[in-house]
């Protein structure tokens, strides 16, 4: 199974095997990842499944939907490019070693 890694700005690093398919906000809540808050359960109306993808896999996801986009502009930490919601991130066996950078908070 694919894995992914988390980075907390906190100091935590977490490592979670992934179900290719699964969304990356569910691979980091039910893999206990507290700052992943998935608050609306992946409808696209929370903005607390907000990470930063790492720069080495920024060119492996395709731009995010005009909902997405809408969304982003919700974010309680600070928005940068490499921002998605992971609520709408899916794991792919070719994302195998994806780094995400989790922001200082959700809320
Ligand atoms: Fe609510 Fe992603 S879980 S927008």
């Amino acid at each position: 199974m694919p894995t992914v890694t988390w980075i907390s700005p906190k100091g935590p690093t977490y490592a979670r095997e992934v179900e290719v398919g699964d969304s990356l906000m569910d691979a980091a809540v039910f893999g206990g990842i507290s700052e992943v808050e998935g608050a609306c359960g992946g409808c696209l109306s929370c903005a607390t499944c907000h990470v930063y993808i790492d720069s080495a896999f920024a060119d492996r996801f395709g731009p995010p939907e005009a909902d997405e986009l809408s969304m982003l502009e919700m974010v309680s930490a600070e928005r940068r490019p490499e921002s998605r919601l992971s609520c709408q991130l899916r794991m792919r066996q070719d994302l195998d070693g994806l780094v995400l950078h989790l922001p200082e908070s959700q809320g």
